[in-house]
């Protein structure tokens, strides 16, 4: 049986997160995704890239299936098997071992989880990373508490009818409480359909 899933957001973003990836990390760059979900961003940056070495992770164990899946038809070895991390999770960074992270990948998970998993996830790469290494966000983000489309405005809406701690965040929070991580904002890319890139840079 073929277990890989496919999300089309990926088709229609990948590029456009490429872009802004290869700007921003180095060839050789050890890659860690967290929420990589069907993994088709991951088979997708690795196979451009095959310096990076990606390593892909997920909560949910049918997406960490289909990852696995595409990971094995892609052929490619410079994308690893699948970890299970939830970020929520006090000791999640434990599943990273004694790997060295140059960078971590968060492609629209924070909107879809509770805020919990935002400030674990902030502490958690403030652990991992060296000084000097990234993290990487992707997704809807509110500015100074305002939507900055209708359509994010009703996604939000519609976020929060599914699961009440789930919601478009406020980038100015976000910010914050990478901050108190030891995380510093380093650069916003505005990307198409009222998409953020955020960057954040570990500090000394
Ligand atoms: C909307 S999907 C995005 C998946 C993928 N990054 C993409 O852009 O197609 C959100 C993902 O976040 C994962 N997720 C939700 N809560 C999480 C948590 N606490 N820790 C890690 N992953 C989580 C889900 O399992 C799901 O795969």
């Amino acid at each position: 049986m073929d277990a890989r899933q496919y999300a089309p957001a990926t088709q229609r973003n990948r590029e456009l997160i490429l872009k802004v990836l290869s700007d921003n990390l180095t060839p050789t760059s050890n890659v860690l995704e967290i929420a990589s979900g069907t993994g088709e961003h991951a088979v997708f940056f690795a196979s451009r890239f095959k310096s990076w070495s990606w390593i892909p992770s997920d909560i949910n164990p049918t997406a960490r299936e289909s990852i696995i899946a595409w990971k094995n038809a892609s052929n490619l070895n410079n994308v690893a098997l699948p970890l299970a991390i939830d970020v929520t999770q006090d000791n999640w960074i434990e599943q990273v071992e004694q790997r060295k992270i140059d960078v971590i990948v968060n492609i629209n998970m924070i909107h879809i989880s509770p805020w919990s998993a935002c400030v674990g996830l902030m502490e958690g790469a403030a652990e991992i990373l060296s000084p000097g290494g990234i993290l990487y966000l992707y997704g809807p983000f509110k500015r100074n508490g305002k939507h900055t489309a209708i359509s994010n405005a009703q996604f939000d809406r519609s976020l929060q009818d599914r699961n009440s701690t789930w919601g478009v965040r406020n980038l100015e929070m976000v910010v914050e409480t990478a901050n108190n991580a030891g995380l510093q904002l380093q650069q916003v890319i505005e990307m198409p359909a009222n998409n953020l890139s955020v960057i954040f840079i570990k500090l000394d």
